[in-house]
């Protein structure tokens, strides 16, 4: 292998270019060209390329975003889209990838792989948190960061106004950002995708609280859960049948996806990168690399595809018994 690509897809997450950092240097380290691939997919197959050398990233691992810019490409998943971008690749005589991204990206690559037999490990960049194989993806830590620090301001106004907010999270159809952000903001109740609380036990639970002398109350809200789907009727329904509080909205959007890297993240992110370009080096491939127990891994594409991550009941229980 004498020249590795790179690029991010899908959603961005801080500690992307992290990552993206580490798999530059990391060829730097090798002696081997490393290629910059803007806008994911999309710039694959319109050969938007940059060479990169080490101190062309540098000032890069505090940055929030994907300086190489990311996108989810309609292109990429025609067999003719795939094909501009494997000539791209020949023509710049490129021998393998890394693939910075989500579950998309990764069903992306490893039809690539399948159709012209070209190598790409993929390292797990997103917020959500979602992807099988892995304890966790780039991005997750900072996000919960920032979602706490939103909850902390959003709790001194609710706590002076006896107001009860609902706060909704992202994480698409997962609730690991609701699950782990609303215990470490200390949220009354957390609705997720994968538990369906429903509105009648949420009324109960929010009366329960009341009683117990509580005067204000924070409900995180995952984006993706059944009865928080529309967040602004959810609270109508809640101020009319409990009666208790007034209800705000607060909905904190894509300030979840930015900001600076939490160190986590930056330690995550280049650890993962220099495996990526070791796994390349090592001839594997369809694979994704992650982190289980402190350890690096890796799991084929098609499992970290075909799995999703299993509620963490002990969580779930935590949760319950903190907010009592
Ligand atoms: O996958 C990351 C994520 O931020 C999800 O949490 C959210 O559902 C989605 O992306 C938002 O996508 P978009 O970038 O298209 O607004």
């Amino acid at each position: 292998i004498q020249k590795i690509a790179v690029l991010t897809s899908g959603g961005d997450s801080p500690g992307m270019n992290a990552a993206i950092r580490a798999v530059v240097r990391s060829c730097a380290f090798h002696k081997i060209k490393c290629i910059g691939v803007f806008r994911g997919f999309e710039g694959l197959i319109e050969g938007d390329f940059k060479t990169l050398g080490p101190r062309t990233v540098k000032n890069m691992i505090n940055r929030g975003g994907t300086f190489l810019k990311s996108a989810r490409s309609k292109a990429f998943k025609t067999k003719e889209g795939r094909e501009k971008a494997y000539q791209q690749l020949q023509k710049e005589q490129i021998d393998a990838m890394v693939v910075i991204g989500g579950d998309g990206s990764f069903t992306g690559a490893s039809i690539f792989i399948e159709e012209f037999n070209f190598p790409i490990v993929g390292l797990p960049g997103t917020i959500d948190n979602d992807i099988y194989g892995t304890d966790v993806t780039i991005g997750y830590d900072t996000a919960l960061n920032t979602v706490v620090e939103a909850i902390d301001k959003i709790r001194d106004t609710a706590n002076s106004h006896n107001r009860l907010f609902l706060v909704e999270v992202m994480g698409r159809n997962a609730g690991s950002i609701a699950l782990n952000a609303g215990i470490g903001a200390g949220a009354e109740e957390i609705l997720i995708p994968e538990e369906n609380l429903g509105r009648d036990r949420l009324i109960d639970s929010l009366k329960r609280s009341k009683k117990a002398g509580k005067t204000s109350s924070i409900i995180v809200v995952s984006e993706g859960d059944q009865i928080g789907k529309n967040i602004f009727k959810l609270a109508d329904y809640i101020e009319e049948n409990l009666n208790e509080y007034e209800v705000r909205v607060t909905v904190l959007g894509h300030i979840q996806r930015g900001g600076a890297p939490s160190c986590y993240d930056r330690v995550l992110a280049s650890r993962l990168g220099v495996s990526a370009v070791d796994s390349l080096l090592d001839g594997k491939s369809n694979i994704m690399i992650g982190i289980s127990h402190n350890q690096i891994t890796t799991v084929p594409f098609s499992e970290a595809i075909k799995n999703s991550n299993e509620l963490d009941l002990e969580l779930v229980r935590v949760a319950d018994i903190v907010s009592t």
